[in-house]
């Protein structure tokens, strides 16, 4: 079997990469190891920049996000009891959109095998051979059990943090940029009203916590949590508890429901580098993972395969690898962009369980600032809403 882009993985940067190829009439087959059901069910992060927004409507895709999604304006940063609002139309001309990630996966899925896409879902004992040859080959064995050798000129490793495609490029060639975090996310989601219009993202004395919303009806929760921590130990009682005693105050308090979903999300900053070998490129959470504080990951991976899409078209029109050799180095910097801004909200935000008194008096010292000067303001919501996407 053969194919232009063999892409592992049909995640955000998987399916936009097939999306935007087919776009350019390049050819790509989708080896993913998860069945469908499992991909469009699991909850992820719900944040999309205006620019992953403006990219799926102008390429067809983004007609449920934009009907069923919400459009935000603003963040609140509330600590020491008080809200203070960050508004991103007035300070940044742009919007963050609610609309689940794993919605976002559905429309693309769907949109894909419309167009007739060859997905290959429960693949298993998937393998990257040849990468720095000019036929690379994916080796997999297909749903059925069939032995599958998939030929390609190349591959995009789009298999997230846990894939295979990163450790096909030798140690010897790779650095791995990492960090962890002493801390995880708690996170629920409650057949409840909205408390609040806009998402709060809270420093307190017992910890962060973020209120967030997929529907009139359903809000998501998160509060910072022990990275061990077993979440089905925790009653609803305990939960609502420690939700309220970060966020309630001044006339402020959540409104609760029945707790129907919850689960613990451990917390780290990873790059690899580079994010091309041979012709393997590396795109999405295969190559850098952020933690959740500022919802970058899906949108990290879109900006990735916008700038894949046009080098890999610009390699098949014209056979120069001119584009594809600045892939690494292009994405790059607005990796670091945002492995910043990520890092950066985290730990303005979060308890340190080290932290000393001067610490916490510096992260309310960075907290006003961020909140009270316009060019503090301003730089949280350029971020937030997202830099202009490199089209
Ligand atoms: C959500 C997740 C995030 O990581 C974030 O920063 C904001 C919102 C969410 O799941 O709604």
């Amino acid at each position: 079997m053969r194919t232009q882009v063999g892409i592992v993985g049909a995640g955000p940067a998987g399916l936009m990469l097939s999306h935007l190829l087919a776009a350019h009439g390049i050819d790509s087959v989708i080896v993913e190891t998860r069945e469908r059901s499992e991909i469009e069910a699991t909850i992820r992060a719900g944040v999309l920049e205006q620019g992953t927004v403006d990219l799926l409507v102008e390429t067809g895709v983004g007609a449920r996000a934009i009907t069923e999604g919400a459009k935000h304006d603003g963040v609140q940063l509330r600590f020491q009891g008080e809200g203070h609002r960050i508004d991103f139309a007035k300070l940044a001309g742009r919007s963050v959109w609610l609309y689940p990630q794993h919605e976002v996966l559905k429309d693309l899925i769907a949109a894909r095998l419309e167009q007739g896409a060859d997905i290959r879902f429960g693949a298993r004992d998937v393998s990257l051979r040849d990468v720095t040859s000019d036929a690379p080959v994916i080796a997999f064995t297909d749903a059925d059990g069939t032995p599958v050798e998939l030929r390609c000129d190349v591959i995009a490793g789009c298999d997230g943090s846990s894939g295979v495609s990163k450790w096909t490029i030798p140690e010897s060639e790779r650095t791995d940029y990492f960090r962890a975090y002493p801390f995880g996310w708690f996170g629920i989601l409650v057949e409840a009203p909205r408390s609040s219009e806009e998402l709060i993202y809270t420093h307190s004395e017992r910890g962060f916590a973020l209120i967030s919303t997929r529907t009139p009806q359903v809000q998501r929760m998160y509060f910072q949590c022990d990275p061990e921590e077993n979440a089905d130990d925790w009653s609803d009682d305990r939960i609502w508890d420690e939700l309220q005693s970060r966020v309630a105050g001044g006339g402020f308090r959540l409104a609760e429901g029945r707790i129907f979903d919850r689960g613990v999300i451990p917390m780290r900053s990873y790059v690899c580098e580079p994010m091309r070998y041979g012709r393997l490129l590396l795109a999405g959470d295969a190559a850098h993972t952020v933690p959740p504080t500022g919802a970058k990951g899906l949108n990290l991976a879109i900006a990735d395969v916008v700038v894949l899409a046009r080098a890999l078209d610009s390699f098949f029109s014209t056979g120069s690898t001119e584009l594809l050799d600045a892939y690494g180095p292009t994405a790059s910097r607005r990796v670091w962009w945002a492995q910043h801004f990520s890092w950066w909200m985290t730990s303005m935000l979060h308890t340190h369980p080290d932290s000393t008194p001067f610490d916490v008096r510096r992260q309310l010292g960075e907290l006003d600032l961020v909140t009270s000067s316009t060019a503090g303001a301003t730089h949280l919501a350029q971020a937030y809403t997202g830099w202009p996407l490199d089209r």
